[in-house]
C-alpha cells in the first residue's frame, strides 16, 4: 500500500503540531509548514524521518505552490490529506480593532486557506479518497461578539468547505472541517493585541475555562488531532469539538434571535457583575 501523506499548515504549534505528531506516529509521511522556523526545527527533530518541513507564510500563493510542488516530489505526486489549519485571532469590539489586524485575519484565515486549497487540488484529484480539511471554529456557530472578524473568517472557511465537499466529489475527493471550541494553545496569547481593549471574558480564555464542564470547556490540541484522524476515516462534513457544540449550530438555525438575546443578556450580566462594589 502506498505511504499516506498529510500536508499541514500552522504545523509548528498547537493543533497543527499535535496533528503532525499523531499522523506521524501512525506511519504517515508528514509535511510541516509554518512561519515559525525555530518551532519547526524542534518538530522536525522530534519527527526524525518520514517528514519534510518548510517555512511557509500561507498568505504567499507562490510560496504555497512551491511548497506543495516540493512536497509532491517526496510523495510521488500524492496527497491524502491537506490540512489548512494556520489561523490567527485578534479580539476586541470591531470599532476598537486596528484595521491592519482586521486585514491580517482575513489574509491568513481566508486567503491563506484559499491559497492552500487551490494549490492542493491537483494533488488531491490524483489521490484516491483524499480529504481537504480545514479548521473552522465554534465562532462559526453563532457570530462571536468581541471576535466579529475572526468569526466571519471562520464562517467563510466553513462555507467554502461545504461547497467543496460537493465540488470535489466529482474527483472522488472529500472536504470537511472541524469547529473547535476552546483549545489550550498559544492562539489565546495572541488574542490580546492590546491590554484593556479586549473584552475581559476573552482574555486568558483557555486558562479561565479549564474548570468548566460544558461545551465551553478547555480541551487539549491532541483532541483536535484525533478529530482530524477520525475525519479522514469517516464521512462527516462538519466536525465539532466538543461534539455537543453542534447543538448551538442547530439552536441558531431554528431560532437565531433567541440565541442573540441570550448572548446580549449574558454580556449585560457580566458588565453588571464587574461594576458591582
Ligand atoms: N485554540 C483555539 O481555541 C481554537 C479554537 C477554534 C479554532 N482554532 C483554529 O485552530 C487553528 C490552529 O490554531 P491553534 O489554536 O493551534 O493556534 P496556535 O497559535 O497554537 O498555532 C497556530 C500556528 O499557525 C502559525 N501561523 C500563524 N500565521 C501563519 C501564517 N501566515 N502562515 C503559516 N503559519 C502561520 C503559527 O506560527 C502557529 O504555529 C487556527 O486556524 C485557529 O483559528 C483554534
Amino acid at each position: 500500500m502506498k505511504q499516506k501523506s498529510i500536508f499541514i499548515t500552522g504545523a509548528a504549534g498547537g493543533i497543527g503540531r499535535a496533528t503532525a505528531l499523531l499522523f506521524h506516529s501512525q506511519g504517515w509521511f508528514v509535511g510541516c509548514y509554518d512561519i515559525d522556523s525555530k518551532a519547526l526545527d524542534v518538530l522536525s527533530e522530534e519527527l526524525g524521518t518520514r517528514c519534510v518541513a518548510g517555512v511557509l507564510d500561507v498568505t504567499d500563493k507562490h510560496a504555497f505552490d512551491d511548497a506543495l510542488a516540493h512536497f509532491a516530489t517526496c510523495t510521488e505526486g500524492h496527497l491524502d490529506l491537506m490540512f489548512n489549519n494556520a489561523g490567527i485571532a485578534f479580539a476586541g469590539y470591531l470599532d476598537d480593532v486596528p484595521f491592519e489586524k482586521v486585514r491580517s485575519m482575513v489574509e491568513v484565515n481566508i486567503m491563506g486557506v484559499l491559497n492552500g486549497i487551490h494549490a492542493a487540488i491537483p494533488l488531491l484529484k490524483r489521490t484516491a479518497h483524499s480529504l481537504c480539511f480545514t479548521t473552522s471554529s465554534s465562532a462559526a456557530t453563532f457570530g462571536a461578539p468581541g471576535m466579529a472578524v475572526y468569526s466571519a473568517t471562520k464562517y467563510a472557511v466553513k462555507g467554502l468547505t461545504e461547497a467543496l465537499s460537493v465540488e470535489l466529489a466529482r474527483y472522488g475527493s472529500r472536504a470537511a472541517d472541524v469547529s473547535p471550541g476552546i483549545i489550550d494553545t498559544t492562539l489565546w496569547d495572541g488574542v490580546r493585541y492590546a491590554e484593556g481593549a479586549v473584552p475581559t471574558r476573552l482574555q486568558n480564555m483557555a486558562v479561565a475555562n479549564r474548570d468548566r464542564t460544558d461545551a465551553g470547556r478547555t480541551l487539549p490540541p491532541e483532541d483536535v488531532a484525533a478529530c482530524v484522524w477520525d475525519a479522514y476515516h469517516g464521512d462527516q462534513v462538519h466536525w465539532y469539538l466538543p461534539p455537543e457544540l453542534v447543538d448551538r449550530d442547530r439552536a441558531k438555525a431554528t431560532d437565531p434571535e433567541k440565541l442573540r438575546d441570550e448572548l446580549i443578556a449574558q454580556a449585560a450580566d457580566r458588565s453588571a457583575a464587574r461594576h458591582r462594589p
